[in-house]
């Protein structure tokens, strides 16, 4: 991609967010909230790939990548009232079908183009699809890093202000409670992503957000996360208990072996 192409792209993505905004209260809540996200993925996934050496070209189809990632969630929002999936539509899905009627896309190149469908279509799976070309792999590997990266700033502030000013579509309505599912403990130590539909408790959730480090592709990202104190932070606002010191000791371990740092150094 070229830069006159990206230019192009961010103008349009602009003008399409001002349409949502201020149609619905609280617009800076979840509008904004989503726009902020759209914007900070692109400078992460620009971070990934300059440290893994990318090229011009491709350093600025990551960028438009991760601008993009959630263009599903603007209409999603004004039709549904919610950010969950499970509740209305699949948000990477449906961003595709959004971008595919809309002019974005059109002075991309169709080698580009497929390249950012399959990403936007694939970032919220479960699992990165082994039909998709290597390619579409590669780059959505960078964009889940990205947008992890992006999540943990999004929920760590939100539990660090949540008496203040805590927005409560950060939380998807689970209870506060003390409970914790046995089903995420052990999804944890069996090294699975928990599922967002096997959610009891904000503590499940929680959970859910550390067990992102097993889905973690690349060293600056598992840096990144560690340099921040994200998991820390998260920890910080779970029950004090053996079972999640023990769960939190676990992921954490995974962290750092997927930084390629040795233990207990974080970087500059
Ligand atoms: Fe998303």
């Amino acid at each position: 991609m070229k830069q006159e192409q990206l230019n192009d792209i961010k103008l349009k993505f602009t003008e399409y967010v001002r349409a949502f905004k201020y149609r619905v209260p609280d617009w800076k809540k979840n509008i904004g909230l989503k726009e902020i996200h759209s914007w900070k993925v692109s400078k992460e996934i620009t971070t990934l790939g300059l440290s893994i050496g990318l090229d011009r070209d491709d350093l600025l189809l990551a960028e438009a990548i991760g601008l993009l990632h959630d263009i599903g969630r603007f209409e999603q929002y004004i039709k549904y009232s919610t950010f969950s999936d499970a509740d209305s539509v699949n948000h990477g899905e449906f961003g595709a079908e959004i971008l595919e009627r809309s002019s974005i896309l059109n002075f991309i190149e169709s080698r580009d183009r497929h390249i950012i469908f399959d990403c936007i279509s694939h970032h919220n799976a479960l699992t990165v699809p082994s039909h998709l070309c290597e390619r579409s792999i590669f780059f959505l590997s960078l964009l889940r890093d990205a947008d992890k990266l992006d999540i943990y700033r999004v929920v760590t502030e939100h539990y660090q202000n949540r008496e203040v000013a805590g927005n409560k579509v950060v939380e998807r309505d689970l209870e506060d409670s003390e409970h914790i599912s046995d089903s995420a403990i052990n999804s944890i130590f069996s090294h699975n992503a928990i599922k967002y539909n096997e959610l009891c408790s904000l503590n499940d959730f929680k959970l859910l957000q550390l067990s992102w480090v097993f889905d973690i592709n690349h060293d600056k990202t598992a840096q990144l996360i560690l340099q921040r104190e994200y998991l820390q932070m998260i920890r910080a606002t779970l029950p004090n208990n053996q079972r999640i010191d023990s769960a939190f000791s676990y992921v954490y371990s995974i962290l750092e072996s997927k930084s390629k740092l040795e233990p207990g150094r974080s970087i500059a």
